[in-house]
């Protein structure tokens, strides 16, 4: 499942966080890919590790764990701490899958990419191309948010970012390991809690809301893996 979420982070704090990302040395993003990443992979990153990337990216965590549209789409886990990279003047990167396992950084934790997420920290207007093309059995799908909007995606999908012919398209990215390793099951489960809400919403607590509420957590329980 491929979801918007819309503004993860108000106006000033994308303002906020630019004017630090724009202050500080970036690096060539291929320091953080292997071998077939490399290849097709051209744009500019935060180094790791980076005072400045780790106390944003902490700052995008706290907004995103407040948001309940990420919260029952993703049934989050563990996360990779977000990066943050830079495309302009003709960068891209070609089409290639994440890495499946990652390690945190500062620890030996392991973590599945389950859910990939780009938090675009410009507009659309401030650069030409760059999209982020995600290519599922549905076909190719094309992503160009508003600054302080998310994309969330399955890390399994095929994907791509298209050459930035104008300005600087500048984001955030990072992946989620989901307590729900299985999309399809984690997809069944949002639209269960989604149409229990808007229900509670319409009607109140009654003893099938309640009913429903109890299915979505026993399905939950079956299949989480913690
Ligand atoms: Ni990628």
């Amino acid at each position: 499942m491929m979801l918007h979420i819309p503004e993860v982070l108000t106006t000033q704090e994308v303002a906020a966080i630019r004017q630090q990302l724009d202050q500080t040395d970036w690096v060539d993003g291929r320091a953080t890919v292997g071998e077939q990443g490399a290849r097709v992979k051209r744009n500019q990153q935060l180094p790791e590790p980076s005072a400045v990337g780790r106390e944003l990216g902490e700052k995008i965590l706290q907004r995103l764990i407040k948001q309940p549209l990420f919260l029952s789409a993703a049934i989050p886990y563990r996360y990779v701490p977000p990066l943050f990279n830079r495309y302009e003047g003709g960068e891209h990167y070609g089409f290639h899958v994440d890495g499946s396992i990652r390690t945190i950084p500062g620890t030996n934790l392991n973590l599945r990419t389950d859910l990939s997420c780009t938090l675009f920290l410009c507009d659309p207007e401030e650069y030409d191309g760059g999209e982020l093309i995600v290519s599922d059995t549905y076909g190719e799908h094309e992503v160009k948010l508003p600054a302080g909007d998310m994309i969330l995606y399955p890390s399994s999908s095929l994907h791509k970012v298209e050459p930035v012919t104008r300005g600087a398209r500048v984001c955030s990215f990072f992946w989620v390991q989901s307590m729900v390793p299985d999309d399809g099951r984690r997809t069944m489960l949002y639209e269960l809690d989604q149409n229990i809400q808007k229900l509670r919403a319409q009607i109140g607590d009654t003893s099938e809301v309640l009913g429903l509420t109890g299915h979505y957590h026993n399905l939950l329980r079956q299949w989480a893996q913690i």
